[in-house]
């Protein structure tokens, strides 16, 4: 498999864009200016690319000190089913570790629990979430 995954990797905000419409079938963000939330709010991103693009994408968050959060984990289908979500979690989850952190968290819908649980050995936790919608 000939993909490149970086940590904190160049990419635009219209590819990031279209993999995350891809992945989720979102509209709304079609416009989200990546570059603004990533170096506001990220510890870091990592990218994978093919030589046709963006493939990969995860996003991480963090408190400053310990936690940090995965967030908007994608492959694109093309690339799916190859190992490629997995690279890309434990690609990010060694920069949080060389960053210092002590836990990584991740939110997923039961059907994912192949992918984070066994595949990538993230504990099952009860958590909570408030709709503010
Ligand atoms: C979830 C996602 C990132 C997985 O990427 P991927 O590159 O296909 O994952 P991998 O090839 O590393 O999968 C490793 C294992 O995880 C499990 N797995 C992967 N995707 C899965 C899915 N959609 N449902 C259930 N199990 C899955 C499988 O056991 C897989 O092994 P197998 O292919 O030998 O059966 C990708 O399907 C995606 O972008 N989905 C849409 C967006 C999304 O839901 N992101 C997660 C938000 S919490």
């Amino acid at each position: 498999m000939d993909i490149i995954c970086t940590w904190r990797g160049e990419l635009t905000s219209a590819e990031v864009n279209a993999l995350h419409a891809e992945a989720f079938g979102t509209k709304d963000s079609a416009d989200t200016d990546w570059h603004t939330l990533l170096e506001r709010h990220s510890l870091g991103w990592v990218t994978a690319r093919e030589d046709d693009g963006l493939v990969g994408f995860a996003n991480v968050v963090w408190d400053g000190m310990v936690h940090a959060w995965l967030q908007d984990v994608m492959v694109a289908r093309r690339a799916g089913r190859r190992g490629l979500g997995t690279a890309v979690v434990q690609q990010a989850i060694e920069a949080v570790r060389e960053a210092g952190c002590g836990y990584v968290h991740v939110d997923f819908e039961p059907a994912l629990a192949p992918f984070y649980v066994d595949a990538l050995g993230f504990t099952p936790t009860p958590a909570g979430l408030l709709s503010l919608r």
